[in-house]
């Protein structure tokens, strides 16, 4: 079976097919594999023995002590990134199955619940691929330094207390907060141009994360110092006009971050930075 033809399930089947594993069995992990940057791509199955509550890093280290291929044949160990190994940093974000997604909470059981199933690991498609399923998401903290995401507090005396927010808009903030950087959203996202050039990111579409996080830092107290700098950007060249509204970026978010709601925001806010700037410039 290809990565193409891979079927994407849904959560009800999963839970059902975590019911269902068969305990004792073997998965094929079936790999997309590059050995660099410009280095031709090529697929190796691997047969990994499962236990309950394995889940794809799992399986990942077990064919790093086992490199060994369906056919028999020796080979070099899978390279892929990861760090906390509990959905909060991002770094183990692959395409599992045909829906991009973390690895380290991708439960072997639930994609893969009988005898010879076949799990398929491809690495992300729009971010450059240093090896095997490890990419570079440089452009992803690329495009937050050019949305200026951070407050700018500077100075090495006490500040004292920030400015004061109501709870609901807290709560707001906080949802946009957890965003981890993982490229789910961009990924997804048809007009997040693929594999750009390291050189010209900054020619490209910013994406559904950035926006998101400029919204976080325009709502914050002191944060939005800088909203006219962010919304120059946001409006600018490659800006939120380039986003095509297909909401893909809100179905694979596994923060659930309400992308969708913040481009809606950021849209708002470019309306009335273009009536400030009109009645403002010479
Ligand atoms: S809504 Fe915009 S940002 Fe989200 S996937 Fe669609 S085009 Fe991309
Ligand atoms: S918005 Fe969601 S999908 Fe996009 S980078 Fe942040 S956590 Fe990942
Ligand atoms: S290792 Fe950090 S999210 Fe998976």
């Amino acid at each position: 079976m290809g990565a193409a033809q891979a079927s994407i399930i849904g959560s009800e089947e999963r839970k059902a097919n975590r019911k269902a594993a068969v305990a004792g069995r073997s998965v094929i992990f079936k790999i997309k594999r590059c050995d660099g940057p410009g280095k031709p791509w090529r697929w190796e199955s691997f047969k990994v023995p499962t236990e309950p509550g394995s889940n794809v890093i799992s399986s990942l280290n077990w064919i790093a002590s086992n490199p060994v291929t369906v056919d028999g044949k020796e080979t070099t160990p899978v390279v892929w990134d990861s760090n906390c190994l509990e959905e909060v940093c991002g770094a183990c974000t692959m395409v599992i199955n045909g829906r991009v997604r973390q690895s380290c909470s991708c439960l072997v059981d639930e994609y893969a619940p009988r005898e010879g199933d076949e799990i398929v690991l491809e690495p992300m498609s729009k971010f450059p691929v240093i090896r095997d399923l490890w990419v570079d998401r440089s452009r992803m903290f690329d495009a937050l330094q050019r949305v200026k995401a951070w407050v700018p507090i500077d100075g090495t005396y006490n500040l004292g207390a920030g400015p004061q927010e109501s709870h609901d808009h807290q709560q707001m903030r906080y949802a946009l907060s957890e965003c981890m950087t993982c490229g789910c959203c961009l990924d997804a996202c048809p007009q997040f141009a693929e594999e750009a050039d390291p050189k010209n990111w900054d020619k490209n579409f910013i994406g559904p994360q950035a926006i998101s996080q400029a919204r976080l830092f325009n709502e914050h107290g002191t944060g939005k110092r800088l909203k006219d700098e962010r919304m120059d950007t946001l409006m600018g060249p490659d800006g939120i006009q380039n986003c095509g509204n297909a909401q893909n970026c809100v179905k694979v978010c596994p923060k659930g971050i309400p992308l969708t709601e913040s481009i809606a925001a950021i849209g708002r806010s470019a309306t009335v930075h273009s009536v400030k700037k009109f009645f403002t410039s010479k």
